[in-house]
Parts: structure tokens; C-alpha cells; sequence
């Protein structure tokens, strides 16, 4: 079973909640979309990651914005399930842009990454990271993967929603990550998909019946 959740900002509390409301069991697998945040690099965080590889569940995540990229990248990547991942532990993996994995026989295209609107908050490198937009080879990256499998798939995972999902929030596209939202807009038109999964919002909602938002609900794929 693939179950999927929001942000989990590295809150081991929250993270073990979620997973006991829904009896996630061995060999499941459980999806965050992004601001995982259990890489952190403090004492606290360092203590929840390694608690997470005692979980009989495997975790998969794309980036949000709220990550610490520098501790990310450090991880190697290798390809799990038809895509590139960074192997965290043996049951945690960081499903990197542009990817397109198959998972349960389900093809997921999976793509992090947002700007923070509360960066003139934080410190470049210790709690924030520019990384968390995407480049341009992350878009040729996710070019070359979709067209491999003809801009079909079953589910898609982001951080961040198309532009057009924003205003349905009743909120305005912000100006730093349109490219990335834009992009978005662009998928959520062209690409053939059953349903898309995001977090950032922290909300709950659905929108047009395909693009499912998460904050701490849980849901079964
Ligand atoms: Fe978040």
C-alpha cells in the first residue's frame, strides 16, 4: 500500500501520528511531499533520522524548500525503481527532480523545490539554501524523463502547485518561483496524470478533483 502525506518539517511526534492513524504495516510505503525536514543537522533532527531507519515502512520524499541541501547532497545518488534517488537509510530515499519512478506498478514523476517566503528570516547555508529552486538541468532532466514515457503517468509529487491551484487558494503566485509554478501550470495542462500530490500550503484540499494539497493528512494512493 502507498500512502501520502504534507509536510513534515522533521516532527517525529506528528510523522508517528500520522502513520498510526492510518496502520501503515511492513513493506508499505509512505510519500511526504516535501519540507521533510528530518535532515536538519542538529542533535534533535540527527536523533529522528536515525529513529526513522527502525520504521518497518520505507519513506520516500521530494524536497521542499525547507531542507538542508548541503546535508542532502552529501547522501550518494543511485536509481531505485527507475528513477535517481539520494539513498538516506535502507527504508528512506529523497526521490530527486525531474524523476519518474514506478512504484507498485503506478509510475509517479516527482519534482521538489520551492522559494521561501520567509527567507529575509533565516541564514544562508544554516537555515536556508538556495538550492531550493530548481535549475535549469533539473528542467532538461524532467524533459528527457517525460518524454521517455510519452508525458503519461499515473501520479505526480511536488512541494509547490501550479499557478492556477494558487489563486484557487485565494492567494497570488509569488514572483521568486514562478518559473517553477509556471512550469506547473504547464504539466498540470499537458501532462497525462490520474492525480497530483503537493504540500507547502499547509492546508488540506482538493482541487478539481486531481490535485490533492496535504498537510497532515494521510492518504491512501
Ligand atoms: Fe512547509
Amino acid at each position: 500500500m502507498i500512502y501520502i502525506t504534507g509536510d513534515t518539517h522533521g516532527n517525529f511526534r506528528d510523522f508517528s501520528e500520522r502513520i498510526h492513524s492510518k496502520s501503515v504495516k511492513r513493506g508499505d510505503i509512505v510519500i511526504v511531499c516535501g519540507d521533510f525536514g528530518f535532515l536538519w543537522g542538529d542533535q534533535m533532527h540527527n536523533y529522528y533520522l536515525q529513529m526513522l531507519k527502525f520504521e518497518p515502512y520505507t519513506i520516500l520524499f521530494v524536497d521542499g524548500n525547507h531542507e538542508n541541501f548541503d546535508m542532502l547532497n552529501e547522501y550518494p545518488v543511485t536509481e531505485w525503481n527507475g528513477g535517481k534517488v539520494h539513498k538516506i537509510h535502507e527504508n528512506v530515499y529523497h526521490l530527486m527532480r525531474g524523476q519518474v519512478f514506478e512504484i507498485e506498478n503506478k509510475k509517479f514523476f516527482t519534482f521538489g523545490g520551492a522559494y521561501s517566503i520567509d527567507k529575509s528570516m533565516r541564514r544562508e547555508n544554516i537555515s536556508w539554501w538556495k538550492e531550493e529552486l530548481p535549475t535549469n538541468e533539473d528542467y532538461d532532466t524532467a524533459k528527457a524523463n517525460l518524454e521517455k514515457c510519452g508525458y503519461k503517468v499515473d501520479y505526480v509529487i511536488t512541494h509547490t502547485i501550479p499557478q492556477s491551484a494558487i489563486h484557487r487558494l485565494s492567494k497570488v503566485p509569488d514572483p521568486h518561483d514562478a518559473e517553477l509554478t509556471g512550469y506547473f501550470e504547464w504539466l498540470y495542462n499537458n501532462l497525462e496524470f490520474t492525480k497530483w500530490y503537493a504540500g507547502h500550503f499547509h492546508t488540506n484540499m482538493l482541487i478539481n478533483d486531481n490535485l490533492q494539497i496535504l498537510y497532515g493528512l494521510i492518504q491512501e494512493v
